[in-house]
């Protein structure tokens, strides 16, 4: 089989390379004339593990291949993937410019049938579109070439994703003709011989189901985020309910751990979106906005915190950030806690020193030096006042207590993931907050 995948970012690098795995032979297409030029050798432009050596594997096998032309990827194709970028418009919904200018595209060139399929995360109703925008162009032409859509979401974590494109928990596809899920079916064959399902549905059912799916789990986090809220007005232990309710296997153990709140590119848009779509349909899905509102305030807990334990004055405490990204395993900070707890503190007079094991470069790409970089975790902590732990990085599970004591001038740390033990920070002599626990504090 042969398929062109459109748009060489996040989504469609890992779908392309991941269906090139299985001997399909695929086509990425790329406006972008540099990133083209560095795919074909093997170089990629995001931080995601284990993507790179599968991508220059699949280049040297000749089963991958990158391009400035659709139209030159078209030929003989069976699917095109859209998998372009959906911008948020001023009022948070998407902009679908990129994707209807690929569906014109594909339009304009296409020689023969094809599914066209939307792969981006795209509002409820846009499949239709892409169907009407290429069909206005195969009519301009005056050709009459048989084509079907199709919507194809993606659930890949970020960090995770290669493993959750390979090994899917279940493959959603929405469609309304049988020769289109036919060709979906096949070239998903390979992903669910070991007994995940694809489930086929209507279009409009599959582009619900991607925001009904984010939109659920930022639901239960945002739960868990104001329940550990009320743990520490009365006592309780957010762990030890969440050990108590998770092992309910109506409820589940996942997506119930209490943070400085959920971030990156899919919940914050995902959840905003559908309030959206649902307010534009004259329906205010109430339980979505209080879900922001309550992750909102979640970010910048651990701030709040400081400010009680210095008596609501942080002018010139010099603060350690153990973690920028918005969770491990990524350089990715879109709408991480981080950048809303460095604006809290900096609006609050506090000299920040941050440390990440990638995201630095980002960081500064991002917010300049607004903030101080330190080499590594320890050098962060030097006359500290308090260390924030932002995201749950492995190196900063076992630190050395020790060390970190000669260093920091206050032996404080806030913890917005709650991966310390309190016995273990009791013992240790440290002043320590986290997340819906008890404070703890030397005797
Ligand atoms: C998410 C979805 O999981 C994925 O299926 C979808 O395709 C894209 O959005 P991703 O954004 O990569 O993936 O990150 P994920 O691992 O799901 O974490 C999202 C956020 O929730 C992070 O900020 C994380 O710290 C937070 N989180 C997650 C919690 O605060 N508590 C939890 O229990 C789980």
């Amino acid at each position: 089989m042969k398929i062109s995948v459109v748009g060489t970012g996040y989504v469609g690098l890992v779908t392309g390379t991941c269906f090139a795995e299985t001997g399909v032979t695929v086509t990425c297409v790329d406006i972008d004339k540099d990133k083209v030029q560095d795919l074909r050798q093997g170089i990629i432009p995001i931080y995601e593990p284990g993507l790179e050596p599968m991508v220059k594997n699949n280049v040297d096998k000749n089963r991958l291949f990158f391009t400035t032309s659709l139209q030159e990827s078209l030929k003989d194709t069976d699917a095109v993937f859209i998998a372009v970028g959906t911008p948020p418009d001023e009022d948070g919904s998407a902009d679908l410019q990129y994707v209807l200018d690929v569906a014109r595209e594909v339009g304009e060139h296409m020689e023969n049938y094809m599914v066209v399929v939307t792969k981006s995360t795209v509002p409820i109703g846009t499949a239709e579109k892409v169907r009407k925008t290429l069909k206005e162009a195969l009519d301009k032409r005056g050709v009459n070439i048989d084509f079907d859509v199709a919507s194809n979401p993606e659930f890949l974590k970020e960090g995770d994703a290669i493993d959750d494109f390979l090994k899917p928990d279940r493959i959603v596809i929405g469609t309304d003709s049988a020769k289109a899920e036919d060709i979906l079916s096949r070239l998903y064959k390979p992903f669910v011989l070991n007994g995940h399902p694809v489930i086929s549905m209507d279009i409009p059912s599959a582009e619900l189901t991607k925001y009904a799916a984010n939109s659920m789990l930022a639901t239960k986090i945002s739960f868990m985020n104001d329940i550990a809220n009320l743990c520490e007005l009365v006592g309780a232990d957010v762990n030890s309910v969440r050990r108590g309710i998770g092992s309910d296997s109506r409820i589940g153990n996942k997506f119930i751990y209490a943070g400085t709140g959920y971030g990156g590119s899919c919940f914050p848009k995902d959840v905003k979106a559908l309030i959206n779509t649902s307010d534009k349909n004259n329906h205010s899905l109430d339980i979505l906005k209080a879900v922001e509102s309550v992750n909102e305030r979640q970010k910048t807990t651990l701030v709040n915190k400081l400010m009680y334990h210095f008596n609501n004055d942080l002018k010139g405490k010099k603060i350690a950030l153990w973690g920028l990204s918005f969770k491990p395993h990524t350089d990715d900070m879109r709408e991480a806690p981080a950048l809303s707890i460095i604006e809290k503190l900096r609006a609050e007079g506090a000299e920040i020193t941050g440390y990440d094991p990638v995201a630095m470069e980002e960081s500064k790409r991002r917010i300049g030096d607004s903030i101080q970089y330190a080499r590594d975790q320890y050098e962060a902590l030097v006359d500290a006042d308090a260390l924030l732990l932002v995201t749950e990085w492995p190196e900063f599970r076992t630190p050395n207590y020790n060390v970190m004591k000669k260093l920091m001038k206050n032996h404080l740390i806030m913890d917005g993931r709650n991966i310390y033990e309190l016995s273990e920070m009791k013992n240790q002599g440290f002043i320590y907050y986290s997340i819906g626990r008890k404070a703890v504090k030397p005797e």
